[in-house]
């Protein structure tokens, strides 16, 4: 399983800088609420630097008022009644200080809430939407559970990148720079250098010693998913460990890469604590620095107790939110890494599209024609070599041969999951590049070969044809194919949950599913992929007459396994390696002796011995 890793190089922080960006329309729809958040967070910040204010005030107040006078303070009457009196006033701003912090603070994550959510869902939308407007190459060749982690990721990582911003980077940032200007208003400028410098110190080691720790935790990333993968592909093959008595090997399998986890888990718990202490001594060793100088400033007098209290105290003030740095580093190191996997998404470009002034599909006749087609999947392997055919209006034309021959990817092209390399495909004589994918699909209906459905009733799986269709319609539709007698048997009848992918429903009966839905969509042109290829002779030709009444005064291309459910098509073409062998009638071909009849005879005797097996 691939997992996020998360770099610095210069290349990764600009490209960092550029997703952040784009990322930034999302935020500004709420300007307003931006606004009010990001001065709600810079009233809390003043709340909180004015508290050390207020605090000096109140030791200063206590100890006597100046510095000469506390110097020689002898404890007289006089400044008992000044200490009654005065602090009340000052320990009442103190305590709203905090009161007026805590309300900002919370001000801005209400406020902002509506901005992050929102953002997160326009995100998911967007890409949702784009995932759907992607060609089916693309989604054949990535596995659907990768583009969810990639989308539940990267939506949570804008939550994050969001949080982090807005509620520890900026807030910091500005908290710096409110006490950087009063130690530089009212005290020796060494104090604000003293401060910076142990910021600066303490920065550098959080990010040198993170960036060198991400990689005990890219380890244990690795190695937990690696074990999640050997577990959960152990049960899903449970049968198969039990066949072969493989449980120990499965186990070790499994703990050996655990042991490793473990291994790296340690470490990233060790380096975690080096951390912890590499942070602590700097400010420990900031704070003694500076309180040196403070208290050398009391003795000498430039400086009052509540200066001592104050200088302290809003050092240790800034240190707070910097000592979730790491963490914050690492997390959004991740989810930038997140993001970006998610934007790639986006960027992720239709190789099927429509033309810019691409026309609506209007048809009468429903006349479908190859013309000298050709297809490959990948350079190196052609599929379909020139293939030229017409279905006249209302016509039935089969395709038939070998597995593997082409004969999906015939339906696929003029259902234009692709677009051929060369030659055209027109229905009516209009060219299916030129007109939109929405009006040519929504005249064309498929049975394909595998039927998948959605997990949920039958009764929602067969209105997915026409949303809007009533219950009449969709029973109307199940009798045609077949299938209404068999869902009324079942005892939550058209209520039944179908089960993941619909394997709750036999081969047969998804087919049957799938027909309906065709019949309730009602377009001028079919195309029934083996449409009979998982039903037993008995229910083939229960379906095969339902087949008929729906094809009839439909243009029709029928893929079949199968000749005995097509002898009576219009034209039967006969597809081997891509190209067209022989076409004609069954009479027609039976007539020339070649592949078809070869294949035709090659069912028959297998027809036969079934039956002698099945009919002693
Ligand atoms: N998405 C794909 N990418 C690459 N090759 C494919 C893809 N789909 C089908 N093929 C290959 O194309 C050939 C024709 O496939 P298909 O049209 O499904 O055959 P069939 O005649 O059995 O319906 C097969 O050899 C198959 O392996
Ligand atoms: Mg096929």
């Amino acid at each position: 399983m691939p997992h996020r890793t998360a770099t610095s190089t210069p290349h990764a922080n600009r490209k960092d800088l550029h997703n952040i960006k784009r990322l930034l329309p999302y935020i500004w729809e709420f300007k307003g609420r931006v606004l009010l958040a990001l001065s709600s967070l810079i009233f809390s910040k003043l709340a909180i630097v004015g508290m050390p204010l207020v605090l000096k005030d109140i030791v200063d107040t206590l100890g006597g008022v100046h510095p000469a006078v506390h110097a020689m303070h002898s404890g007289t009457t006089a400044s008992v009644g000044q200490m009654l009196t005065l602090p009340l006033t000052l320990l009442l701003a103190y305590g709203m200080l905090r009161l007026v912090a805590s309300l900002f603070g919370e001000l801005r994550d209400a406020v902002f809430s509506r901005v992050r959510y929102h953002a997160m869902r326009a995100i998911s939308q967007r890409v949702l939407k784009h995932l759907f407007s992607l060609s089916l190459a693309f989604h054949l060749d990535r596995k659907t559970g990768g583009i969810s982690r990639d989308l539940e990721r990267g939506t949570n990582s804008l939550s994050s990148i969001l949080n982090y911003l807005v509620f520890n980077i900026f807030p910091t940032a500005a908290e710096f720079v409110f006490v950087a200007i009063i130690l530089l208003g009212k005290y020796n400028p060494r104090f604000a250098i003293i401060t910076f410098v142990t910021v600066a110190i303490y920065i550098s080691f959080t990010l040198l010693i993170t960036n060198w720790r991400m990689h005990f935790r890219h380890e244990m990333n690795a190695q937990e998913s690696t074990a999640n993968s050997y577990a959960i592909d152990g049960m899903l093959n449970y049968e198969t460990v039990k066949y072969f008595n493989n449980e120990d090997y499965e186990i070790n399998r499994y703990d050996k890469t655990l042991e490793k986890w473990e291994t790296a888990a340690v470490k990233s718990q060790q380096s975690m604590s080096l951390l912890n202490f590499a942070q602590g001594s700097v400010i420990a060793v900031g704070v003694t620095i500076m309180m040196i100088y403070a208290a050398k400033g009391v003795v000498n007098g430039s400086m009052t107790l509540g200066d001592l209290v104050l200088v302290n105290t809003m050092m240790l003030q800034l240190f707070i939110p910097l000592n979730f740095l790491g963490i914050i580093y690492r997390a959004l190191k991740y989810s930038l890494a997140d993001m970006d996997m998610m934007l790639k998404l986006l960027d992720t470009e239709q190789t099927v599209k429509d033309r810019d002034n691409a026309g609506v599909l209007k048809i009468n006749q429903a006349e479908v024609e190859f013309s000298r087609v050709s297809f490959n999947y990948n350079k190196d392997r052609k599929i379909l070599h020139d293939i030229s055919f017409k279905i006249p209006s209302g016509h039935k034309v089969a395709v038939v041969g070998p597995s593997g021959a082409g004969k999906s990817t015939l339906a696929r092209l003029l259902f234009r999951f692709y677009d051929v390399d060369s030659g055209n495909i027109f229905i009516d004589g209009e060219n299916i590049k030129n007109v939109s994918q929405q009006s040519l699909r929504e005249n064309i209906g498929i049975v394909p070969q595998d039927t998948v459905l959605f997990n949920q009733t039958i009764e929602h799986n067969i209105r997915y044809a026409r949303l809007d269709a009533s219950e009449a319609e969709i029973q109307q539709a199940a009798k045609h194919a077949n299938i209404h007698d068999f869902i009324m048997s079942l005892p939550d009848g058209y209520q039944t949950i179908v089960g993941e992918r619909g394997l709750k429903l036999s081969g047969g009966e998804k087919q049957r599913v799938a027909i309906a839905r065709v019949i309730l969509k009602n377009p001028k042109i079919l195309i029934f992929d083996e449409a009979t290829s998982s039903l037993d002779s008995h229910s083939e030709q229960q379906i095969l007459s339902a087949l008929k009444s729906v094809a009839e005064k439909h243009t029709t291309l029928v893929i079949a396994h199968r000749l005995s459910t097509i002898v009576d098509a219009d034209n039967i073409i006969v597809l081997e390696n891509g190209c067209i062998k022989e076409q004609g009638t069954h009479q027609n071909l039976l007539g020339k002796n070649g592949l078809y009849t070869h294949l035709w005879d090659l069912q028959r005797k297998q027809i036969k011995q079934k039956e002698d097996v099945e009919l002693p």
